[in-house]
């Protein structure tokens, strides 16, 4: 039954990362990705993460980052894809941490195991471009850096 589960969400995030590639221009695609923030970090480029971030993690994350994407949703996925956007509880979360939940999966730091590893699809330089973008979109604004 798990595995059952496990293959059915894997199934939903692939459908759902590749709808995306073939519903819009490259134009629209262009603009989605487009970053208009303002970096936060001395480490890593938000723009290269923000359009990363697109195409890997708003299928569960949500395109605001709060946790409500379309899989996470139809998965009813519990508990929900980290709201990004939460400041209060992102702000008290080091680099490091973000860096490995991402590089390694949602296990490697006591998260739900529905939050994939990227280390065989993202390079540490990728990572970290998404983890500078992630600090911008916190609400209250991140400033540790
Ligand atoms: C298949 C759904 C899914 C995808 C795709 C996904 N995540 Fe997650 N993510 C989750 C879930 C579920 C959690 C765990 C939430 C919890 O345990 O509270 C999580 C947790 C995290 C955390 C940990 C936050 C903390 O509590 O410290 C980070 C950082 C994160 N995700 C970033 C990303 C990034 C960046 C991407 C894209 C490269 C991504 N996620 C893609 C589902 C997903």
């Amino acid at each position: 039954m798990k595995r059952y589960l496990f293959y059915f969400i894997l199934a939903l995030y692939l459908f759902g990362f590749a709808m995306p590639l073939y519903a819009i221009s490259a134009d629209e695609f262009l603009e989605v990705t487009k970053f208009s923030g303002k970096a936060v970090t001395k480490k890593g480029d938000p723009a290269e993460g923000k359009a990363i971030y697109v195409m890997f993690c708003v299928n569960c994350h949500g395109e605001k980052g709060d946790g409500n994407g379309p899989v996470a949703k139809v998965a009813k996925m519990d508990p929900k894809p980290r709201n990004h956007a939460d400041g209060k509880y992102m702000n008290e979360r080091k680099g490091e941490d973000l860096f490995k939940a991402i590089k390694l999966g949602g296990k490697a730091v006591d998260k739900s195991v529905y939050m994939p590893a990227f280390s065989m699809v993202l390079s540490d330089e990728d990572i970290w471009n998404i983890v500078a973008f992630v600090r911008t979109i916190a609400i209250p604004p991140y400033s540790k850096d």
